[in-house]
């Protein structure tokens, strides 16, 4: 069986895991002075948010080289030195792809506008003439981020205007001169035209540039972006032109085609779409290795919600031979502990959906900081950083404060500096050295279950099978073994499943499974 298909992957958001140099910023060798920790922790493998020289206007998820290392972070050596430490602990390290678009500062886009309409340079990424007499955008596309996905470039400096001019000359249109550009995400962010062969065969140097200094692979962002319909008219909610075009399987092919030849690595998407059967088609034989389901971390703190959306999933993923994929959040959604109903009922569903998620056949991604259980934080304005999102209540920010390693140093160990986003005092009793001590801690338990995951043969078992559960609660063994998870999201303490517990996310009330608990017996 490939190490992927129930890999346990972790999600280092570089910025907030730990900084080695005191700029208040997370960086290559702090997650490298942090492998043993992450050993411990029993991971297999890391996804590490995009390391890339960029403006970090999206904290790296805008590159201006998709081939190099920021300064920030460190540099190609920092990297090296960090993935060959990492497979002396045996842990894999995958780094995080941006197909989807560049950096407005990359050296391309820097060209395009300083390029005439219908030249070849702007002809990598999505520039087109607005509508009524070019002050309107080119069509209705909102951006993820919030408002219009569409920016009208600056008028030209004059000697761009001077290449316009010869651009009109060679046949241009003199009043497209100021064209609007594609961006699906911020407008720092403008989206490549993946109908260009340039584009495709970057992407290919890109993927063996990382490959050739030993990368076990890539999370692929925004999988499901790339190809536009941009043709097609409006959209509905079931029918989204900006997204999931039938074109971006070949780009998956092409990905996948790239990674065979070379052994044991993997890609990941990171696909958003709202149907399982959509969703598997980017995990069928010839695309990726395997797909992030992001629908769990949807999904309210619900039996009959997460069984349907559990089974749809598997169903889908089968269908097409692949695994599963699980996860219960990232650096863009609100934590787990926070998401269910924070405080005390939150923490205790947060660590109840853990043990669902990590009896679930496939494999799962966890998020840095919540193996310790962290809420977000609620920041204050003039602290906030995350300027892309436009949506009106808040930012990302919250999800994405450093990590607490320390009970007693500044900053809790993550930085000698000042942390780029402030560390509450309340993450003092959640740090790392705090709860490695506690045999009741959240890291306590996720170090156990992730070593059951490993050691215990009810894991093998590649399907699962639905008990008849109380109502409000849910239960299932995986296939062929004796290993069953049952959960409670009732009001009430049910009877246990039969088997001998293994391991609880809280204490049983009596012999029952209380509510907010999860419990795997064998
Ligand atoms: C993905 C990333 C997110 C980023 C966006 C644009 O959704 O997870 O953090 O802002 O892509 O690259």
């Amino acid at each position: 069986m490939h190490w992927w298909r129930d890999a346990v992957f972790y999600e280092v958001y570089m910025p907030s895991f730990t900084d080695s140099d005191g700029d208040g910023v997370g960086d290559l060798h702090g997650v490298r002075s942090r492998l043993g920790y992450l050993e411990l922790l029993g991971v297999d493998a890391l996804w590490l948010s995009p390391i890339y020289p960029s403006p970090m206007v999206d904290h790296g998820y805008d590159v201006t080289d998709h081939r190099a290392v920021d300064p920030t972070w460190g540099d190609l050596d920092a990297l090296e030195a960090l993935v060959a430490d990492a497979h002396a602990h045996g842990i894999r390290v995958t780094v995080d792809l941006v197909p989807n678009h560049t950096s407005d500062h990359h050296p391309w886009f820097r060209a395009a506008l300083g390029s005439p309409p219908g030249s070849p340079e702007r002809a990598r990424y999505h520039f087109r003439p607005g509508r009524a007499d070019g002050t309107r955008p080119p069509n209705d596309w909102l951006s993820v981020f919030g408002g219009p996905a569409w920016t009208r470039e600056p008028p030209p400096t004059p000697c761009q205007g001077e290449a316009n001019r010869e651009g009109a000359e060679r046949g241009s249109d003199e009043g497209r001169d100021q064209e609007w550009y594609l961006h699906l995400f911020s407008p720092a962010q403008p989206d490549l035209n993946w109908t260009n062969l340039e584009v495709w065969a970057d992407l290919e140097r890109t993927l063996r540039f990382w490959l050739d200094r030993g990368v076990d692979g890539f999370r692929i962002d925004a999988a499901h972006g790339m190809c536009k319909q941009l043709d097609s008219a409006g959209g509905s909610a079931y029918d989204d032109p900006r997204f999931d075009s039938d074109d971006v399987h070949d780009v998956h092919r092409m990905i996948r085609a790239a990674l065979d030849h070379y052994p044991d690595r993997v890609a990941i998407g990171a696909v958003g779409v709202r149907t399982g059967t959509r969703f598997a088609r980017y995990v069928r034989p010839d695309e990726l290795h395997l797909a992030v389901d992001t629908r769990l971390s949807a999904v309210r703190f619900d039996a009959d919600e997460l069984r349907a959306t559990i089974e749809d999933t598997l169903a889908a993923v089968d269908a097409v031979g692949a695994a599963a994929t699980w996860a219960l959040s990232d650096h863009d959604v609100t934590r787990p502990a926070s998401r269910y109903g924070g405080g005390v009922t939150g923490l205790a569903r947060a660590r109840a959906m853990a043990l669902v998620q990590l009896a679930l056949p496939g494999a799962v991604y966890l998020y840095n900081g919540d193996e310790l259980g962290l809420p977000d934080v609620e920041l204050p304005d003039d602290a906030r950083r995350d300027a892309v999102w436009k949506h009106a209540e808040h930012g990302r920010d919250g999800c994405r404060v450093p990590q607490p390693w320390e009970t007693d140093l500044p900053a809790f160990g993550f930085t000698t500096g000042t942390p780029w986003l402030p560390v509450p005092d309340s993450y003092a009793a959640l740090s790392a050295a705090a709860q490695l001590e506690d045999t009741g801690s959240t890291l306590s338990l996720y170090r156990r279950a992730l070593e059951l995951r490993r050691l215990h043969p009810g894991f093998t078992g590649s399907g699962l099978e639905w008990f008849g559960a109380p109502s409000g609660c849910l239960a299932f063994r995986r296939m062929g073994t004796t290993l069953v998870c049952a959960l409670n999201t009732s009001t009430e303490p049910v009877p246990l499943p039969p088997g001998d517990p293994l391991l609880v996310s809280g204490p049983l009330d009596d012999g029952l499974l209380p509510p907010d608990t999860a419990v795997w017996l064998a």
